[in-house]
């Protein structure tokens, strides 16, 4: 191995985790003159140099300034007319809201914090935004470029977002989701994983997941690297990456046994991070190496997926249906008890359908009433948010059993939400998503403690609507 290479490695590592000290740019200024134009309240300001948007607060209490960009997807903030306080800027993308006065996101409420920019008064009357950065480790003491030898770097695309990238000795895996679906049934592989795929997973040095959604990371049947690096960051573009990816800042430094990546580090609670640790790694890679095997693959290789085994995954989700559970009510309870969250003044009606999301006759249909978890028969009287979500029955059945994430539901097309008012809460489909309990709900103890079931009730099982909602 090039003696120069193992040093390179050596150098990524040695950064890693690493806080430097920050930097300061100087975003936008503002003379005099036009600080005292400054009205209270909202003003929006462009650079008139690189054309970009800020936003400046003006109060009693001084300035508050931020840049004009959206957290969800970079969409451009304007004044929002509903708001009388003069304090909320609406995004032009998806009408996401935000408060500059404090800086904090209210559509979706209970979310995220817009970053700040430092406001500097002159000495002159003027104004200067100051934006403060960390300073990107790979940047500071750059070694001069080597030379590469001859197949010393290697990147072989293996399916979906899994690649695998060779650095002489060493090798990088990307985003392991080799075999079967993700997201429950929802997603699929289209490009036919090389026959060797598990074994370079398991040859790995280090493993990269871009984050944290099934189609990234998937169970291979057991078959593990050991000892791996896992180096796991925030960064997903685009509304697959909400809102799991939104946690803000920029290094958050090394977590448990992950080796953080430089740049946009998770920060993840380290209940989500054992979850993802719980399940094995599943990946699926194909046999082209180099852009020029993808337009002109060796001779017999299989681009495509031609097959999926699909019953064997639907009939394992669709086990869950007749589970014992399931002959109690009292289940819906002890498993919204078990997921936790409550106190938020918000209604959700989950109903049971097959696969055309109809209701099932012989299916579940049940309000939560999340502000103190009780579960009603009708809608309360006082104000309140409300969802109604229909979900394939062998999906939510099999989520409750494990005590899965949500993602299998929504991000795999398994259910239908209706929403009143039209508001994204975050606060609960991020608990759902990502803060249920590390370990599924104990239904062997739920057994013990529910009556029998009687032999009318048995006859009755599968025919019954068992909570009617008016
Ligand atoms: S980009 Fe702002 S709401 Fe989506």
């Amino acid at each position: 191995m090039n003696p120069n290479f193992s040093s390179t490695i050596k150098f990524i590592f040695l950064f890693l985790g690493k806080m430097e000290a920050q930097t300061s740019k100087v975003v936008l200024s503002l003379n005099a003159k036009e600080v005292d134009s400054l009205k209270d309240g909202v003003s929006f300001k462009k650079n008139p140099e690189d054309g970009r948007c800020y936003i400046i607060y003006k109060s009693s209490g001084g300035f508050k300034a931020c840049k004009n960009q959206c957290k969800h997807q970079g969409g451009l903030f304007i004044k929002d007319i509903e708001d009388l306080d003069g304090r909320t800027v609406k995004c032009t993308k998806h009408n996401w809201k935000l408060n500059v006065s404090s800086m904090k996101y209210v559509n979706p409420p209970d979310s995220f914090l817009q970053d700040e920019l430092e406001v500097e008064m002159l000495d002159d009357g003027g104004m200067q935004l100051v934006e403060l950065s960390p300073i990107d480790p790979w940047l500071t003491d750059p070694r001069d470029p080597l030379e590469l030898q001859e197949g010393e770097v290697k990147i072989t695309y293996l399916t979906h977002a899994c690649m695998e990238l060779q650095l002489g000795q060493k090798r990088f895996l990307f985003d392991p989701w080799l075999m079967g679906p993700a997201f429950a049934r929802g997603w699929w592989l289209l490009h036919e994983p090389p026959a060797d795929c598990l074994d370079r997973l398991c040859a790995a040095d280090l493993i990269y997941i871009s984050h944290l959604h099934s189609d990234h990371l998937r169970p291979n049947g057991g078959r593990l690297p050991e000892k791996v690096d896992l180096m796991m960051s925030d960064f997903a573009g685009g509304a697959s990456g909400f809102p799991m990816t939104f946690h803000g800042g920029k290094y958050s430094g090394e977590l448990n046994t992950v080796q953080c990546c430089p740049g946009n580090i998770v920060e993840r609670k380290p209940n989500t991070i054992n979850r993802l640790f719980k399940f094995s790694f599943t990946a699926s890679f194909a046999v082209i190496n180099s852009s020029e095997a993808i337009t002109d693959p060796p001779a017999n290789a299989k681009i495509y997926k031609d097959s999926w085994e699909f019953d064997l995954y639907v009939d394992e989700l669709n086990s869950a249906i007749s589970s014992e559970i399931f002959k109690h009510e009292s289940w819906i309870q002890f498993y919204y008890s078990w997921a936790g969250f409550q106190n938020y003044n918000l209604v959700v009606r989950m109903i049971e359908t097959d696969d055309s999301f109809k209701p099932m006759s012989n299916g579940y249909d049940y309000l939560v009433d999340f502000l103190d978890l009780s579960f009603p028969s009708t809608r309360p009287d006082r104000e309140h948010s409300y969802i109604e979500i229909k979900n394939r029955i062998g999906v939510m059945r099999y989520v409750v059993l494990h005590g899965g994430l949500w993602d299998d539901l929504y991000i795999g097309f398994q259910n239908r939400i209706s929403r009143d008012p039209d508001t994204y809460h975050h606060k609960f489909w991020n608990h759902f998503q990502t803060q249920l309990p590390l370990h599924g709900p104990d239904w062997d103890q739920f057994l013990q403690q529910v009556p029998p079931i009687q032999e009318t009730d048995a006859l009755n099982y599968g025919l019954l609507n068992y909570c009617s909602i008016l």
